[in-house]
């Protein structure tokens, strides 16, 4: 486990998910019945942008960076406008120092009635993790492997919710761990909403990992993408996905308004593009 989330906090590929995230959870939050949101991969919470980590790449620069100094047009700023508040509401004093996580995403988007189930492994990571959630009572943090947990914490006693799977894929079968837990969860919670994050770094992956996801038999998948410039397969990270079953009413649409000017805002080369397309109908 080298994988460290610090270095990538806030970039496009954090700006790309956690904007979709927030989507998903607003809606969810829309109807009074409680709800449970699961994080396989939480990582620690809060990220520092001037850590060394984060200095060190500046990746998020060309992420939150750039779309929190964004002129957006109407349309698209109502959307994106609950995920930059809380962006702005975790730096009071102005500027850009404190980056949300996933887990205070929705930490900040769920009623007190709902409840959070963190998942992350690396020990120290899970530390700093229970500390950044602590005092809040909705929030339970287990240190224990993502997909181990997404075994036990489904199907969630409320029946409605989310699971974010968001692995940090330095395995080469990371796709296959995905597509293994997603099958065992999803039989035993169908009607449940999953975001797989994944990145665009071996297109034969991607494509294998869609191809045997549609060959699943399971029902309503959509998929979004992002590329900031032309891939290259040497370059750094310009492109990925989210993968999301069970897709919540009316995102689809949302993220046709939002992604072309999310796309023109983060692009860092020739060749930027987005796609929404839905993979698998009812
Ligand atoms: C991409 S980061 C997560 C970022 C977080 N979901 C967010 O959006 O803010 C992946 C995290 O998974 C953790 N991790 C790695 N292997 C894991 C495993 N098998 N189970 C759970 N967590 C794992 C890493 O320590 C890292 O913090």
């Amino acid at each position: 486990m080298n994988y460290r989330h610090a270095f990538h906090a806030g970039n496009f590929a954090d700006v790309f998910k956690h904007l979709i995230l927030t989507r998903l959870l607003l809606y969810l939050a829309r109807k009074a019945t409680p709800f449970r949101y699961i994080d396989t991969h939480a990582g620690i919470g809060v990220y520092d942008l001037s850590s060394d980590e984060a200095q060190r790449t500046g990746e998020w620069r060309d992420g939150i960076g750039r779309i929190i100094a964004a002129d957006f047009p109407a349309d698209v700023r109502v959307l994106t406008q609950p995920y930059l508040d809380i962006v702005r509401g975790l730096n009071p004093d102005g500027g850009l120092r404190h980056y949300p996580g996933s887990p205070v995403l929705a930490a900040k988007l769920l009623r007190q009635t709902d409840r959070i189930a963190l998942c992350e492994l690396h020990p120290q990571d899970a530390r700093t993790l229970r500390a950044a959630m602590r005092r809040d009572e909705r929030v339970k943090v287990v240190e224990i492997d993502g997909y181990t947990g997404l075994n036990a914490f489904t199907p969630p006693p409320e029946r409605r919710g989310l699971a974010l799977i968001d692995p940090p894929f330095e395995e080469t079968d990371e796709f296959e761990r995905v597509l293994k837990a997603l099958k065992v969860a999803h039989a035993k919670w169908p009607t449940g909403v999953y975001a797989i994050w994944h990145p665009f770094k071996h297109p034969d992956r991607v494509a294998r990992f869609l191809d045997a996801l549609v060959a699943s038999g399971i029902r309503r998948v959509l998929s979004v993408e992002i590329q900031t410039c032309a891939f290259d397969p040497l370059g750094p990270l310009s492109g990925c996905g989210m993968t999301i079953v069970n897709p919540t009413h009316g995102l689809a649409d949302e993220l046709e308004i939002v992604l072309p000017a999310l796309t023109n805002c983060l692009a860092t080369g020739e060749g930027y593009a987005w796609r929404v397309r839905e993979l698998v109908g009812e």
